[in-house]
């Protein structure tokens, strides 16, 4: 009769122990991208991934969906507002829908460099950005870079006439679309998935994209010149939506926060690195040639994209822009 009781008694003690392990489910955050590992921005959701995991001991999961293998940029906002999806890192341009201030880092030659950027994200105008996509639902966690946008196609473009007449594959912002058509050429939304293809296919002659993007999928295979135009910039708000922030307890939102912020600055140095690497590498290709622009080149160029800005004093807010210039060194 003892010995039952003692076995009865061990039993349950095993049970008590097992069973909560079971019990509780590990939180999931399901994180979609679309760009591949071996960039700042999947690099830097790799790094939150470990971060998160290792600290929560395994109650938080992070699932990375690069590659748009979840969903792509266009398609990613709806999941992310009915919680299908808890994380993504999409372009500024990718906002546009919800929230037109966020196109101001579209606006062609605005920064004067990745500095310039930061000191306009870190102080008022990003404070702004980061409350026009709070009133629509989400929750604004950090800002991810990439880097500088270079111009393509299978002829060189130089100067602002040579863009005229072709078709270019931008990102779904007004801002962009205005640029292009500031020089007579014809711009086309497509999401990133589509890029590659369509410029094989020459459904689009053209296209703008920081050199990692540009490396990292293969357009160097699909665009004879690139020229290292910096006209514009391309980073990430990284965002999650309030229904899966406000189911989590204090600490948790504390241990997430930190780690992105760890994975921000992780990220953002391997941005710059990953700028000079990928450049190299589509030099060592042999199969883009590399052009740079003289001074007066350049001028050219912004003489022709900058009277696109009052287009948009009223729709990103003349403030904003006004704010971000206000930061700039050059003026
Ligand atoms: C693009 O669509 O070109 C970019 O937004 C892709 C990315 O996320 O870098």
């Amino acid at each position: 009769m003892r010995k039952i009781k003692l076995v009865l008694i061990a039993l349950v003690a095993v049970l008590l122990a097992v069973v909560p392990a079971f019990a509780k489910k590990p939180i999931v955050i399901k994180f979609s991208h679309v760009v591949a590992v071996d960039t700042p921005k999947g690099q830097a959701a790799e790094y939150f991934k470990k971060l998160v995991e290792e600290r929560s001991h395994g109650e938080i999961k992070v699932e990375v969906y690069p590659n748009s293998s979840l969903f792509n940029d266009n398609d990613v906002m709806t999941p992310l507002m009915t919680n299908a999806v808890q994380m993504a890192a999409p372009s500024f341009s990718k906002f546009t829908k919800f929230a037109k201030q966020l196109q101001l880092v579209d606006l062609p030659f605005l920064f004067d460099d990745s500095d310039h950027l930061h000191r306009v994200l870190e102080g008022p105008v990003g404070q702004k950005i980061l409350d026009a996509v709070g009133s629509k639902g989400l929750v604004g966690l950090a800002f991810w870079d990439n880097g500088f946008k270079e111009l393509s196609a299978n002829k060189p473009i130089i100067t602002p006439e040579d863009a005229a007449g072709m078709k270019f594959r931008i990102m779904s912002s007004k801002v962009l679309e205005a640029q292009f058509k500031a020089v007579n050429a014809n711009p086309q939304v497509l999401p990133f998935s589509e890029v590659y293809s369509a410029l094989q296919q020459g459904v689009v002659d053209a296209a703008e994209n920081p050199l990692s993007n540009f490396y990292t999928k293969k357009f160097y295979e699909v665009q004879s010149d690139l020229t290292l135009s910096n006209h514009g910039y391309l980073g990430y708000l990284v965002v999650t939506n309030k229904m899966f922030w406000s189911s989590l307890n204090e600490q948790q939102r504390a241990l997430i926060s930190q780690a992105m912020k760890e994975s921000t600055v992780y990220g953002n140095k391997l941005a710059q690195k990953m700028d000079e690497d990928y450049l190299a590498k589509v030099k060592e290709s042999g199969k883009t040639t590399v052009h740079e622009l003289t001074p007066a080149q350049r001028k050219a160029w912004k003489k022709a994209l900058l009277p696109i800005y009052p287009e948009f004093y009223d729709s990103i807010g003349k403030d904003l822009i006004d704010g971000a210039l206000a930061e700039s060194k050059e003026m």
